[in-house]
């Protein structure tokens, strides 16, 4: 049973993709692009949405999401260009790995400031135009490292764990709207974000697999995405895990 509505094809479909420069975004945006919706690109990198853009009728609509009031100025634009919105996704988002013994408090803050007000100042901005068209979509993309705590996701984690519940509230808020809400938790995928890391990341999966996975579960109206299962599937299961055995399978694979 699908919890959202279905999207049976992309042709024509005008998608916001906010984070849409590199990484995950920029591979959805590309794959949107070629199934011929109608795309309006968003991240600060202006140059990038331009090279994604080249060629196409893609609009380039640059943003800072820790921008309250650039956001709403670009989702004017976007409405204007696009007429109506079908689906928002909100890939915006950066890592800064941190453990309690180097905890940043300016740090904690700028990740803070994108990974969670970011996506509030997206929310505000559309959310009207959602609801007055009483049809449409907003898929916020978290991660699984917001399941539960985990070594080196001190602030990341929280920021992630906020998201998901966010989601969850939306959905039951807006489901009786006619609007869908869409919940993407990814494992390790290789981008920017996590080309810092350096420990080795199990199940890595490339941006291009991850924007189908992303986009195939929205188009069958899924609320929680999550991928690689092989991955991901291991994480819920220690989502469920009482805490001795939590932190003791935590500590056990990542030798923390
Ligand atoms: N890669 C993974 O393994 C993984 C796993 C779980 C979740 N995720 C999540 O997936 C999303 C995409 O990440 P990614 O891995 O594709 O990383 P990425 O390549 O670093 O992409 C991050 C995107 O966010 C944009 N961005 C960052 N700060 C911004 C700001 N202040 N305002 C507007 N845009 C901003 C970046 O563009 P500009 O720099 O041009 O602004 C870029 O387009 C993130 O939310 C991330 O947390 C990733």
């Amino acid at each position: 049973m699908s919890l959202n509505p279905r999207i049976p094809g992309w042709r024509g479909q005008r998608v916001w993709v906010i984070g849409a420069s590199t990484g995950i975004g920029a591979a959805v945006a590309r794959d949107l692009i070629n199934a011929g919706a109608r795309v309006a690109l968003s991240a600060r990198s202006r140059g990038r949405l331009d090279a994604i853009a080249e060629g196409t009728d893609a609009i380039v609509v640059p943003l800072d999401v820790t921008d309250r009031a650039a956001v709403l100025a670009a989702a004017a634009k976007v409405r204007d260009a696009l007429g109506a919105l079908d689906l928002v996704i909100v890939l915006a988002g950066t890592h800064s790995p941190m453990r309690a013994d180097q905890f940043d408090r300016a740090k904690a803050d700028q990740l803070l400031a994108v990974n969670l007000v970011g996506p509030l100042n997206c929310l505000e901005a559309v959310l009207p135009t959602l609801l007055a068209q009483r049809r449409g979509g907003i898929a916020l993309v978290a991660s699984v490292a917001g399941y539960r705590g985990l070594p080196q996701a001190l602030i990341y984690g929280p920021s992630k764990a906020a998201l998901i519940h966010l989601a969850e509230g939306l959905y039951l808020d807006l489901h009786r709207h006619g609007i869908g809400v869409y919940l993407v938790n990814p494992g390790f995928v290789d981008t920017p974000l996590t080309q810092r890391n350096d420990f080795a990341m199990p199940a890595l999966m490339n941006a291009d697999k991850a924007a189908r996975r992303t986009l195939d579960g929205i188009a069958a109206g899924r609320f929680e995405i999550h991928y690689p299962r092989r991955f991901t599937s291991w994480l819920k299961l220690l989502r469920i895990l009482p805490y001795p055995a939590y932190f003791w399978a935590v500590r056990r694979f990542t030798g923390a």
